[in-house]
């Protein structure tokens, strides 16, 4: 007989192939919406997987099946070694991708055209410079923007990752859609979601449905794209556009049905749902030498079908005992 190949599914069937890993809970910027005004306390760094830990677990992930690795942070790139880091996880034969701020881009682009990373997502609200100092809380507006050029002329695959807060950024919708005329690129407007210490309340955020109201009133003709399989934005065009733009609507319409996500934060937690409040501690049982797949597949088993049980309403009681943004990753 055929020993069938172990896989991670979740009580609901649902095959889980994408993982994202958190490299640190740093980062050089300070957007509001992700990072408490008081700060976080940081991971102390015996409790962080060191970089021999991230590739030992990526390895156990992608023999169970995980086919698609995104690095996040904090800020992926200010963690030590990185180059070293992404050169080895390419060898695994996944899919690499990135969530990154671009400040420090500049310094992999030649690097991930060589290993075939080219998927990246650049978190950028705004732009405007001003702006982008108030929501960031530093000026590295201008380095960024010349990153993003940079990736664009390398033809990387970027999309921009939009957190829309009204009243902030709202009012640059369609600009950040008038990009999309002659670049390549898609942007993506992403829900405000409630984290630990980042004061979400809903009427600051902007839905869908609004967003597709203001864009659609200023370009007219939008066309609705295919999303793909396991997709978690929903997906458009403008006709004759040259890029493309997408809806993250988590709090809306969550698009939880078909996920095929895990996240293992940068101390080494399984985490099953981004709103998920309890965690498997992976990187102890690793130290141990334990075996990990049957504790990897059985953590899987507590995921819930959608935001972590928050099937109707975001509730406080729940998000404010997770982790904040900066230290999940998105
Ligand atoms: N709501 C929605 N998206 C967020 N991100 C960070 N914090 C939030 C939030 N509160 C997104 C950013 C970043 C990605 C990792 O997560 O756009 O690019
Ligand atoms: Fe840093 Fe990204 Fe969070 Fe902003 S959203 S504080 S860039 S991790």
């Amino acid at each position: 007989m055929i020993e069938e190949k172990k896989q991670i599914v979740d009580n609901f069937g649902r095959k889980h192939t994408y993982l994202r890993i958190s490299l640190t809970d740093r980062c050089n910027l300070r957007c509001f919406y992700c990072m408490p005004e008081e700060g976080i306390e940081l991971m102390e760094k015996e409790n962080i997987m060191s970089l021999e830990e991230i590739i030992k677990l990526a390895t156990k992930f992608r023999d169970l099946g995980v086919d698609t690795i995104r690095l996040t942070g904090g800020e992926p790139l200010v963690r030590k070694n990185f180059g070293y880091l992404v050169e080895e996880l390419a060898k695994l034969g996944v899919t690499l991708k990135i969530t990154t701020n671009g400040i420090m881009l500049d310094k992999y682009l030649d690097l991930f055209q060589k290993i075939g990373l080219k998927k990246i997502n650049l978190s950028l609200d705004t732009l405007n410079k001003a702006k982008s100092v108030f929501i960031t809380k530093r000026d590295y507006f201008d380095r960024i923007m010349k990153n993003l050029e940079k990736a664009l002329e390398m033809d990387m695959q970027v999309k921009l990752n939009i957190v829309l807060i009204k009243g902030v950024n709202d009012n640059e919708i369609n600009d950040f859609i008038e990009l999309t005329r002659y670049k390549n690129l898609t942007v993506k407007f992403i829900e405000f979601m409630p984290f630990k210490g980042n004061k979400w309340d809903w009427s600051k955020g902007v839905s869908e449905k609004e967003i597709l109201d203001i864009v659609s009133e200023k370009f007219g003709n939008i066309e609705e794209l295919k999303n793909p399989k396991h997709s978690t934005s929903n997906n458009f065009k403008v006709k004759g556009h040259a890029g493309s733009f997408a809806i993250v609507s988590t709090i809306t319409n969550p698009f939880c049905s078909e996920c095929n996500r895990i996240r293992l934060t940068a101390d080494g937690k399984m985490k099953n749902c981004l709103f998920a409040n309890s965690e498997t501690d992976l990187l102890t049982p690793l130290r141990n030498g334990e075996e990990m797949d049957p504790i990897i597949i059985n953590a899987i088993k507590s995921k819930k079908y959608s935001r972590d049980g928050m099937d109707v309403k975001m509730d406080p009681e729940h998000y404010e005992k997770n982790r904040s943004m900066i230290s999940i990753g998105g």
